[in-house]
């Protein structure tokens, strides 16, 4: 089906013609006066330009003719030729009808899916989750959702880090912790323990340890370079060590990543990456893309027209080293092979733009991917605390993921205990599901690439533009919509056989008009990799539904079919805020 922008322009433009004007003339936007109408439209104006005559007599001859449509319930020429326009009630009630039966609510999926891989996550092995990667998990996630809506073919990858010097330091540490162990033996040739030789949380002890040692003691920091060149160049035991650590972390990293809703199809790591590196090394000599320079095999970026100066890419390293951009440079080719997607977009810190910017250069010069795959970074900017500097703990220290997210559990708890009582078994249920749509939201509703500040008070209030307060709007429909059918003794499926009637009031019919809004907004979100229009828009929705629900009587209205008709609004309201919050990544409770 259309969406309501076009097919009102449609009948406007149609008006146009048969009053003998362009039709292109004929394009309605929504109303920047909502107090005098719905739409308007300024064709006249352009129109006396082409056809020097009064703009406002264009319009008079264009409203004579939109008098004559059923769709509109008002139109008016107004100086000095706009077109002012408000649907008629029964147009707009057929429309959000049809609306209701349509799969995707009036969404217009995509004709050809495109294969999109996006790179999100992005955590490292062994190293606890911090708030940082709660933006690209987040974001990702909710592009991820939206995209796959619109008709694509998505798959998530974490692409996890685990394969820099992090797992020589981790891997010195244990050593010097356990030395007896066998994996630092080299002349051992049994099998080595099935059991990984440290648990989770000695292994996130273990990381924060080793740093410090390397950076205060030289000797350690070369043993930590040498364990991890003898761990890229598989030596037995220390390979058999890594496979612990990623063991480990990988099984913490999902659990975290579950308890955010937050999924991947694919697991894949850095390492992954590494067997692609010789064959395009050889490539990258062999056409003549790369040269050495200082001893570097590099490739040059730079381009005419830069601003500023753009480095070359470097490849390998003097001493034949690879770096995080050659791993980035050999996943693009191991997902060519495995998967040849179209696009690949990149959840990352801004901060790694640049970054980005050489790798896709590198890859597109290289001609490593295909001239049509898009390649597309998708920054977004740092989480502050209310004082403006990146997020801390109380004690001032690097806030663990998993720390945020409890804190904001429990004041969510506390929030609903004080609300009413409840039992604290089922309050903890809720507030892990409310917790998560105040992180989520409130990452969300900003857009990626800006700072923002997380404010816990704001985040977790039930009113204003936030998580808890959409969750809210649809708590309290779904409590109108179980008291209909208790009181009314009827089966589940009844609400189903509720239909619109035309909008009798000025809210009802707001709320109306703001549910015809779903479909742009998400096409718009997935257009411009922008979650925060999808938040936009149920905001919008929510407070339009409360404005209406505050002026209605909605289970005391007499009339049955009246009453019938609101019931079906909610359970359409319910549906399209239900369907928002989970392109976001989110659900909502059925009390709260
Ligand atoms: N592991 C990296 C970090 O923590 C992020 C990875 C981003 N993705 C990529 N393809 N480089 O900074």
């Amino acid at each position: 089906m259309e969406h309501i922008l076009d097919l009102i322009s449609s009948y406007v433009s149609e008006a146009f013609e048969i009053a003998g004007y362009d039709r292109s003339l004929g394009k309605v936007t929504v109303s920047n006066r909502p107090d005098l109408c719905e739409y308007q439209c300024n064709g006249a104006m352009a129109g006396a330009k082409l056809y020097h005559r009064p703009p406002l007599q264009i319009a008079e001859a264009v409203v004579d003719i939109i008098d004559g449509m059923d769709a509109f319930s008002k139109a008016e020429a107004v100086r000095p030729g706009f077109i002012n326009l408000s649907l008629s009630p029964s147009f707009l009630s057929s429309y959000l009808q049809e609306m209701g039966q349509e799969d995707y609510f009036g969404v217009h999926r995509a004709e050809k899916p495109a294969r999109i891989i996006i790179d999100y996550g992005g955590a490292n092995v062994a190293k606890p989750l911090h708030v940082g990667h709660l933006r690209s998990a987040v974001i990702g996630e909710s592009i991820k959702r939206t995209l796959r809506y619109l008709g694509n073919d998505v798959l998530g990858d974490v692409h996890l880090g685990d394969w820099g010097l992090q797992m020589g330091l981790i891997i010195t540490e244990v050593r010097h912790r356990h030395p007896e162990l066998p994996y630092f033996d080299e002349a051992f040739t049994g099998e080595y323990p099935k059991e990984a030789p440290f648990t989770i949380s000695e292994l996130e002890e273990i990381y924060p340890e080793a740093t410090r040692k390397s950076k205060e003691d030289e000797a350690y920091k070369a043993e930590a370079l040498d364990a991890t060149y003898r761990l890229q160049h598989k030596q037995r035991g220390y390979y058999a060590l890594w496979q612990h650590i990623l063991n480990v972390s990988v099984k913490d990293l999902k659990r975290n990543y579950d308890s955010l809703n937050v999924t991947f199809d694919l697991w894949k790591k850095e390492s992954d990456a590494q067997p692609y590196i010789p064959g395009m090394v050889d490539y990258l000599k062999k056409n003549g893309y790369a040269h050495v320079d200082q001893g570097a095999l590099v490739v040059d970026v730079a381009e005419e027209g830069d601003t500023k100066k753009i480095p070359p890419c470097m490849i390998l390293k003097s001493d034949g080293a690879s770096l995080y951009n050659t791993t980035d440079l050999a996943t693009i080719v191991m997902r060519r092979e495995k998967w040849d997607p179209d696009e690949i977009i990149y959840v990352v810190d801004k901060r790694q733009e640049l970054y980005f910017t050489q790798v896709f250069r590198c890859a597109r010069k290289t001609k490593l991917v295909k001239d049509d795959t898009k390649l597309e970074f998708l920054g977004f900017g740092t989480m502050n605390g209310k004082d403006g500097k990146p997020f801390k703990t109380r004690q001032g220290g690097v806030m663990r993921l998993e720390l945020l997210i409890r804190d904001i559990n429990e004041e969510m708890y506390r929030k609903i205990m004080e609300n009413h009582e409840t039992d604290p078994d089922e309050a903890r249920k809720t507030a892990q599901t409310v917790a998560l749509s105040a992180i989520k939201y409130g990452d969300l509703s900003n857009q990626a690439s800006k700072d923002y500040v997380f404010d816990v008070d704001k985040f977790t209030s039930f009113e204003g533009n936030t998580g808890p307060y959409i969750l809210y709007t649809i708590v309290r429909i779904k409590s109108i919509l179980r008291r209909y059918l208790a009181e009314m003794k009827l089966p589940a499926e009844a609400v189903e056989e509720c239909s619109i009637l035309p909008a009798a009031g000025e809210a009802e019919k707001a709320l109306c008009l703001a549910l015809t809004g779903f479909a742009p907004a998400v096409e718009e979100a997935g257009a411009q990799l922008a979650p925060h229009r999808i938040c936009g828009y149920l905001y919008q929705l929510s407070n339009e539904f409360n404005r209406f629900y505050h002026e209605t009587r909605i289970l005391a209205e007499e009339k049955e079919e009246q009453r019938k008709s609101y019931i079906a609004e909610l359970e359409l309201t319910r549906k399209v805020l239900e369907q928002g919050i989970d392109l976001l990544g989110f659900s909502a409770p059925d009390k709260m």
